[in-house]
């Protein structure tokens, strides 16, 4: 028995000429575990923060507690550390794979996981230390601003080196999803974050006023379309026709979905600043792009449900495919909503009220959290060598506590948004208010702690993943896969 054979972990051989044999799973285990890890972080702080929310003492008057400061931990945390991790792991494995070559660079690709992992630690320790640019989502201060933007730089050389030496002619549709988030991501970066620095920890951003809230939310929008959507819908359309056994249901639909969405998503952003000092024209386009959004969403997320055609009865066994299926319902779901979220008048109630927070969460934690869950159980047992995870009935547990936790989240968050709104708007007959603000906070407590109970939930899941992982680790060992022979034409 040859040594891949045997399942051993072979170095890439390109520097002795010989083409390589196997593909690299080493940075997919990486950043496959680190997934697992960032994932169960981020939602601890997001938990405490729900918490906080309740009982604000929680901070323990320490600053690098309070809530202003664990916030922005919490969503770098999610976004880039836990699905930043999903979509690198699930990056390269997919775009090895469907191009049957080994990836560009074995070491631009150890280089881009250890570079961003320190990007990752460096971002837990600045953030609650209060150093922050003070924008959403791009609150890392300029010298880690540059560091990641060298980091994604090898990250795109390596992706994008990899697609260039396939060794099949065609770019399956996944990796232009792939694609799109790793070249989009570098310039809504590199743009969003010019800024001036002061001293080593304090910059101001190189735009002013109304352009610099226009340029943020360019990025902001751009983050949810490619960093928070179009990388998953990558990893929709590899693992749930593997998982489901059965084709993309429309392939034409996917190219037709791949154009829309990213020509449509770029011209969205305003909807996150209506009524302001923002341009009335500007606000306007960004409501009928984001309605027109809702078409390339919806065909995507019909595409990617449609393609258990023929395998629907998979469902009622297939935990991982639950998971895959209900993230894409979720997906669903926030995409329809945003839509409507960005029809002026009601975000006249929606805006700063927890609606807005439940729609994220429908995005992020039913469909991101839920993709890259689903995908990790698929990764995971191949990466070591292992027919299926340690234990199924463990990875069901898990969907279906995630579910139950998204759903108490999403719920209490759109009753409490929609109450706020209203009680905040309502009016006497002499046009005073009827309520003060502190009484609309006191009505809200209820749904806080129902929302805590659900990420309490869900966390949970995670706990149990936690454990499934190491089991199925512990129980393999490390194998790179060869690389497909390829048919004579
Ligand atoms: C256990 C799971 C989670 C819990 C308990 C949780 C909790 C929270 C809380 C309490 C907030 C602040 C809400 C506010 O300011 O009123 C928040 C914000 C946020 N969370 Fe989570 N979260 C969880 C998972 C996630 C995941 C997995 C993601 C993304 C993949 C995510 C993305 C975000 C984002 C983007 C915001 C900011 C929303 C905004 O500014 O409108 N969260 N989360
Ligand atoms: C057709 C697709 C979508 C549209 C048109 C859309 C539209 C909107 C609108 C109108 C808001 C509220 C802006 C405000 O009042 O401040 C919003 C907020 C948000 N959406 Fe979506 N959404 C879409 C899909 C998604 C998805 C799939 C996700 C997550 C995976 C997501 C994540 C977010 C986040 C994180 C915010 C909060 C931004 C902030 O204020 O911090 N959206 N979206």
């Amino acid at each position: 028995m040859n040594a891949i054979a045997a399942g051993l972990d072979l170095p890439g051989t390109t520097s002795t000429g010989v083409p390589p044999q196997t593909y690299n799973y080493r940075v997919v285990r990486q950043f496959a575990v680190m997934t697992v890890i960032w994932g169960i972080v981020g939602m601890v702080v997001g938990v405490y923060i729900a918490a906080e929310l309740i009982w604000p003492d929680l901070s323990l008057g320490l600053p690098w507690l309070g809530y202003g400061r664990l916030r922005p931990l919490h969503t770098n945390a999610v976004i880039f550390a836990f699905g930043g991790s999903a979509l690198m792991a699930t990056s390269y494995y997919v775009v090895q794979r469907t191009c049957q070559t080994r990836v560009f660079s074995d070491r631009l690709a150890s280089l881009h996981f250890w570079g961003y992992q320190l990007v990752i630690l460096l971002a837990a320790i600045t953030l609650p230390l209060g150093i922050t640019t003070s924008k959403e989502y791009a609150e890392l201060e300029w010298p880690i601003d540059i560091l990641l933007a060298v980091v994604w730089v090898i990250y795109a050389i390596n992706f994008f080196g990899t697609l260039a030496i396939r060794r099949v002619r065609h770019i399956y549709v996944a990796n232009w999803f792939f694609a799109a988030f790793v070249l989009t991501v570098a310039i809504l970066h590199i743009v969003n974050s010019a800024e001036i620095p002061v001293t080593l920890w304090k910059s101001y951003s190189a735009y002013a006023g109304a352009q610099d809230a226009m340029v943020e939310w360019w990025y902001g929008h751009n983050a949810v379309g490619f960093f928070l959507t179009a990388g998953f819908l990558g990893m929709m359309y590899y693992f749930i026709p593997k998982q489901a056994g059965r084709p993309v249901y429309s392939y034409r639909l996917s190219v037709v979905h791949f154009w829309a969405l990213i020509f449509t998503y770029m011209w969205a952003g305003p909807h996150h600043l209506h009524y302001t000092a923002l341009p009335d024209w500007t606000q306007s386009i960004g409501m009928v792009f984001s309605l027109i959004l809702l078409a390339p969403s919806w065909g995507g997320m019909i595409n990617g449900i449609m393609t258990l055609s023929g395998a629907w009865d998979k469902l009622r066994t297939d935990p991982i495919l639950k998971f895959l299926v209900v993230s894409v319902s979720f997906y669903g779901m926030a995409t329809f909503e945003g839509p409507m979220m960005s029809i002026k008048t009601v975000n006249a109630l929606s805006h700063y009220t927890d609606w807005g927070i439940g729609h994220v969460h429908s995005g992020a934690l039913g469909w991101v959290a839920m993709i890259s869950i689903g995908s990790m159980y698929y990764l995971i047992p191949r990466l070591w060598g292992r027919d299926q995870m340690h234990n199924i009935a463990a990875i069901s547990l898990h969907f279906w506590v995630t579910t139950i936790g998204v759903v108490l989240y999403i719920a209490s968050m759109w009753i409490a948004g929609v109450m706020e709104g209203l009680m905040w708007r309502a009016m006497n007959a002499d046009g005073t208010l009827t309520y003060a603000f502190v009484e609309v906070v006191k009505n809200t407590y209820p749904y806080y702690f129902v929302r805590l109970v659900g990420g309490l939930v869900v966390l949970s899941g995670m706990f149990v993943m936690a454990w499934n992982t190491w089991k199925t680790i512990r129980a393999g060992h490390p194998v790179d896969a060869p690389i497909a022979a390829l048919h004579p034409a």
